[in-house]
């Protein structure tokens, strides 16, 4: 990534939002040193995407149905990179990625998901944690490949599972570890201070820099 320049999220959803919400709400703060480029949904009635109409970030969608996975891909990148978008982060995206995108922004494609992967990928991970019985969860923000909730990590937090949780109050605890890691590493990805060894991400500078600014 050049630097230098104010590099461009694009951010892409097909729900609810309230990862991008606490995303925007750091970009806008001057929190994360970048700018929303675009934010892409393949459900037009995503209420993320009412939301980044409200913010004013440029926003739109492309209808799926009919079009033929890597074909759609194709245009949602052609749409990211008129935008000049430098960073892809999904965020709630309901669709894996064709080897097509993972290459057009080889590197540059961040997930978040809620779970310590790799336990619990896919659906509900939630609900995967409580019926497996596990006492810590949490969720990972990790490098986008083209398997399910694969590819390297690059941050993780802990939740623990209570004995009255339910499906819904544990993915409420979740969600604030959420949104304050995926800024962290966001932060650290456009700051450039790692490199990739095999599945790990190291820091080659101390996250002192990175941690803390984020918490709730
Ligand atoms: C989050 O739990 C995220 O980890 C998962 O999808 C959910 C999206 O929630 N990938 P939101 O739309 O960001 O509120």
């Amino acid at each position: 990534m050049s630097l230098g320049v104010r590099r461009r999220l694009g951010i892409l959803l097909s729900g609810r939002g309230s990862n991008f919400e606490a995303i925007a709400r750091n970009v806008l703060a001057g929190k994360l040193e970048c700018d929303i480029g675009f934010v892409f949904s393949n459900r037009p009635n995503a209420p993320g995407l009412a939301m980044a109409r409200e913010f004013g970030f440029p926003c739109g969608s492309l209808e799926t149905k009919g079009v033929e996975r890597e074909n759609y891909d194709r245009q949602v990148v052609t749409i990211l990179q008129e935008h000049r978008v430098d960073l892809v982060c999904l965020a709630g995206y309901m669709r894996l990625l064709s080897g097509y995108f993972v290459s057009a922004f080889s590197g540059k494609i961040l997930n978040i998901h809620p779970s310590l992967l790799p336990a619990f990928p896919g659906l509900d991970a939630q609900y995967q944690a409580l019926a497996h019985g596990v006492k810590i969860t949490g969720c990972t923000v990790h490098f986008v490949d083209e398997q399910l909730d694969s590819g390297p990590i690059l941050r993780q937090a802990s939740v623990p599972v209570l004995d009255d949780d339910t499906a819904e109050s544990l993915s409420a605890r979740i969600l604030v570890e959420e949104h304050r890691i995926y800024s962290e590493a966001i932060r650290w990805v456009l700051k450039g201070n790692y490199r990739i060894e095999g599945r790990r991400v190291i820091e080659t500078e101390t996250a002192s820099s990175c941690s803390n600014v984020f918490s709730p």
